[in-house]
Parts: C-alpha cells; sequence; structure tokens
C-alpha cells in the first residue's frame, strides 16, 4: 500500500503527516520488534476524518498504522516469531466510530480496541490496556488542543514515543488572548503560570520558536524524553506553519529514523507545495505553464539545505570545545540530529568530505556504511 496524493485534494498538509507516518511507522514497528514481543499503537483521534480511500482508508492515520503493523506481523510469523500487534483506536463521533468499527475488520493480524468517545477521558483504561512490556506508539492528532493534563499518563510507559500534533497558527493567534483554555495550560505545561512573559516583545520567527519551545519542554521533562525533534507542518499555499509534529523519545534510534521520516516528509512538502503554486499559476492565466516551479526552492526544501549547513557548523563546534580530544561518533550524530534537521546518513557524509582536511582527520574517526549519496527513500 503507498499513500497517493489524489487522496488528499484540499488536505495537503495531511498528505506531509502521512508521508511521516508511513515511512516512520515500518520503521519503528521492524526494529522494535526484534526486541519487544508486543507493540501497541494508541491512536487517540483516531477518525476517519476526510478520508477519500473508500474502503481501504490508507489515507488515515489508523490505515497506514493497521497495515504496516500486518505486514510486519506476518514478516516475523514467516520467520517463526510472533510479535503480538495491538492497536487501541478513540474516536468520539458516533459516525466516524462506525466507520472505524467497519474498516478494521480488515486486519485481523492485529488486535483491536476501538473504543467510542472523549480520548481523554479513556486514558486511564487505556493504560491498563498495554501490557507490560510492550512498546507503545501513541499518535496524538487532535482539531483543536486536548486536555493535556488528562494525557500525561501515556508519556510515563517505560518503552514508548509518541507524536503529538499542536495546531501552531491556532497557538499563534489565541496565546495570551485567554480565549483558549487547553492552549493556555498546555503552555503552562512548559513554561509556568508566567509562560506569557516568554513571548513578551516577540514577533515572528522567535515568537514561533519560544512558542514551540513551552508546546515542547514541559511535556519532554514530564517523560524524561531525551529527544524532541519537531517538524513544522506547512499550508499548503502559504509560507506560514499551520501545525507542529512534536516527536518524544528516549532512544537515539527513534531520532535516527524520525530524521529520515522527516527528510521524506520534507522533501514531499516541498514538491506539493510547488505544484500546488504551478496549477494556481495556470488557472489565473489560463494556460499551461512552460516553467513549472522548482521545489528546491521552498521553504522545506530550504529547511533541509540549511539543516546540512547548520549540521556542519554544530559538528566544527563541537570539535573546536572538545580542544585535542577525539570525538566518537556514535556520540556525536545523536547531539546534532537532535538540534538540526539533518539524516545521519547526510551528517556522515558531511564529516566523511569535512575529514579531507587534515586537522579535522585526527579528531573524528571515518564514518563507515555511508552511502556516496543521500536519498530518503
Ligand atoms: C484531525 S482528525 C484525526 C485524523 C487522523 N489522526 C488521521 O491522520 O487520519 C481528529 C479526529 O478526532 C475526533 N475527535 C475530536 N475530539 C475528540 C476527542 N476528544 N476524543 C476522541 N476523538 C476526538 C474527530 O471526530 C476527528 O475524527
Amino acid at each position: 500500500m503507498a499513500i497517493q496524493i489524489e487522496h488528499y485534494a484540499g488536505r495537503e498538509q495531511a498528505y506531509v503527516k502521512h508521508t511521516f507516518l508511513d515511512k516512520y511507522l515500518p520503521s519503528l514497528i521492524g526494529k522494535v520488534c526484534s526486541r519487544y514481543d508486543e507493540f501497541v499503537y494508541i491512536d487517540g483521534f483516531a477518525g476517519p476524518w476526510k478520508s477519500n480511500a473508500g474502503e481501504t482508508f490508507d489515507d488515515t492515520s489508523f490505515g497506514i498504522a493497521l497495515n504496516h503493523m500486518t505486514a510486519i506481523r506476518l514478516r516475523y510469523l514467516a520467520q517463526g516469531r510472533d510479535v503480538r500487534m495491538r492497536a487501541i483506536l478513540v474516536e468520539k463521533d458516533p459516525g466516524a466510530f462506525a466507520q472505524l468499527t467497519e474498516a478494521i475488520k480488515r486486519f485481523p493480524k492485529v488486535d483491536t480496541f476501538p473504543i467510542c468517545g472523549e480520548f481523554e477521558s479513556k486514558v486511564t483504561g487505556i493504560s491498563a490496556l498495554v501490557p507490560h512490556n510492550a512498546f507503545v506508539f501513541s499518535l496524538i492528532d487532535p482539531k483543536g488542543f486536548p486536555d493535556i493534563e488528562k494525557l500525561l499518563p501515556l508519556f510515563g510507559f517505560a518503552h514508548c514515543e509518541l507524536l503529538i500534533n499542536f495546531m501552531f497558527d491556532h497557538a499563534n493567534r489565541f496565546a495570551e488572548t485567554g480565549l483558549i483554555s487547553r492552549l493556555e495550560r498546555w503552555l503552562a505545561v512548559g513554561g509556568g503560570p508566567n509562560w506569557e512573559a516568554r513571548l513578551k516583545g516577540l514577533s515572528g520567527a522567535e515568537r514561533e520558536a519560544e512558542i514551540e519551545s513551552l508546546a515542547v519542554e514541559g511535556l519532554r521533562k514530564i517523560g524524561r524524553f531525551t529527544y524532541s525533534p519537531v517538524i513544522s507542518i506547512d499550508k499548503p499555499s502559504q509560507d506560514r506553519t499551520l501545525y507542529k509534529l512534536i516527536y518524544f523519545s528516549r532512544h537515539e534510534k527513534g531520532l535516527e529514523v524520525f530524521r529520515s521520516s522527516e527528510a521524506k516528509a520534507l522533501e514531499v512538502q516541498a514538491q506539493v507545495r510547488t505544484s500546488l503554486r504551478d496549477r494556481k499559476r495556470e488557472e489565473r492565466s489560463g494556460m499551461a505553464d512552460m516553467f513549472p516551479g522548482n521545489a528546491d526552492i521552498d521553504r522545506s526544501a530550504r529547511a533541509l539545505a540549511d539543516g546540512a549547513v547548520e549540521g556542519r557548523r554544530h559538528l566544527l563546534q563541537i570539535l573546536d570545545n572538545c580542544g585535542t580530544d577525539g570525538q566518537n561518533w556514535g556520540r556525536l550524530w545523536p547531539v546534532i540530529l537532535n538540534e538540526v534537521s539533518i539524516t545521519k546518513s547526510r551528517l556522515g557524509l558531511i564529516i566523511n568530505e569535512a575529514r579531507k582536511s587534515t586537522p579535522l582527520k585526527r579528531r573524528i574517526g571515518p564514518v563507515s556504511g555511508i552511502p556516496s549519496r543521500v536519498t530518503h527513500n
């Protein structure tokens, strides 16, 4: 199954989000299942929501997850290993819930637990459904702001990762207005009762970075997560952030998978936004465009290119700070990937390139297993 852009007309941002999930989930589940006997997927706001893929629901988060969980379970079964797969799917709307319960019948290899109701009020019961030694991935993808305090038990599982959608555009407009108490309470988790003071006098990119930090930091500390990188999903037709997918992990392997899935999602975002701009231009002019736009200059493609430059800068800074001591690749890459939007393989390439200058050669060893060209497929 591959997700198809045709199913996402008018909601291209969901295509970018699902591209991330479609790349991230199989890598995560494949890796986790070599160690854990059970994988649990929790989708708190499962939908289906604006699905156009018919009965397959391939354009929904639960459809993507259940497809991959089925494929990986079968793969392991063929190798003689039975890894249990459990999906806990919560949906509030009764009509959508009826579609959900019908759709999951297609996935008999996964133990599915559909629950109708408000996710926030179901969390305690859901925790009881998670086996002690399972690895848990939770997707929290509401339309607005969830009642975040009630979701905190999900951050406490011993072995878990989470992806949470933060409606940045709304947050940017409504923070400090006092109009959305759930938003204010979320930001207070990160910034304490005086969180508003941190936004004072800020605008544009600085304000965006500070709101993001308020949204991430408290949750990261509560869950004792080491890594909390964020993907900005843009409005399809404007150079503005629509929402942010915040990822929490305690394991560097998760960070590695996150960055390569993010790169794929940002590539797709650049392509989709460029095609939309082309189409709008054609509609305005009434003529086929002889010079289609260049996706490499879209701001998400530029974010990837900037990540490579930043990655190199971080590397040189770390090496400068450690004097004549050498640096170990295994310790270095997670530090840089946590801060910078760059894949592990691209960073390895940069290091191997940088080692051609002799002073660096002595301070960091070659990185093996890196292809000479990086792709995100
Ligand atoms: C943004 S859509 C989810 C999209 C889905 N994660 C995907 O990517 O395909 C949000 C869904 O959550 C449902 N919903 C809204 N509030 C909810 C709540 N408090 N608890 C559970 N579901 C809720 C809505 O009916 C809607 O189907």
